[in-house]
């Protein structure tokens, strides 16, 4: 047996060798091939520079934990945070959200995001709190700058799906 193993050692060393030379043969008489290969190899997807979707995933634990420490917004999550099973729910949403976003290979099959937020009545502000507590989640892991700024850029136009026009003041009582 270990000399069957050893006799297949030159062979397959011999057959790696022919395979990086019609590599190279290739890139070499096809330069648009090469170039395509290149870009491939530098250029991955967001989700995977995000580090997939466990990475993910611990990113929105961490990011529905700050909303539901943050008295700016916790007050919108009240029955999400009450409900073991809708919380889930939720957070499954966002991460499939995030990962079919980056490019990862998730389906959301949530609701579109003006039917999710109709009549809840979020301000521009409460985004902007929500975005905060995100940006403190990939912070904490250290994602990197230009991750969180594409990852910032899918979300961001979302805003105005989201944000309601805020409601009218009170009239006041008409005088005579
Ligand atoms: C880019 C910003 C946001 C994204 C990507 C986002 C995403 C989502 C998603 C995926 C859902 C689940 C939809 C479903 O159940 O089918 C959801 C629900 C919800 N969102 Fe947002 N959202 C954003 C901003 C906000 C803001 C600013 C607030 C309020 C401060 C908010 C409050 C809620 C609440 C209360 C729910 C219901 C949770 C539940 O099902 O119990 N969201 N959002």
């Amino acid at each position: 047996m270990r000399k069957i193993l050893l006799a297949l050692v030159p062979v397959v060393t011999l057959m790696a060798g022919v395979a990086s030379a019609q590599d190279s043969h290739t890139a070499k008489s096809h330069p648009a091939k090469a170039h395509k290969a290149a870009a491939a190899t530098t250029e991955k997807k967001l989700y995977d520079r995000l580090g997939g979707k466990k990475a993910i995933t611990a990113v929105v634990d961490e990011f529905v934990a700050n909303v539901a420490a943050d008295t700016r917004i916790n007050s919108f999550f009240a029955a999400t945070a009450g409900d073991k099973k809708r919380l889930a729910k939720f957070k499954g949403n966002m991460v499939n959200q995030i990962c079919e976003g980056s490019g990862g290979p998730c389906k959301y099959k949530g609701k579109d995001m003006k039917t999710a937020h109709a009549g809840m009545g979020v301000q521009g502000q409460h985004f902007g709190a929500l975005v905060e507590d995100l940006v403190k989640a990939l912070d904490k892991f250290k994602v990197p700058e230009k991750e969180k700024g594409e990852l910032l850029a899918i979300l961001g136009p979302m805003q105005s799906d989201i944000v309601e026009a805020a409601p009218a003041a009170a009239s006041a009582p008409a005088t005579k």
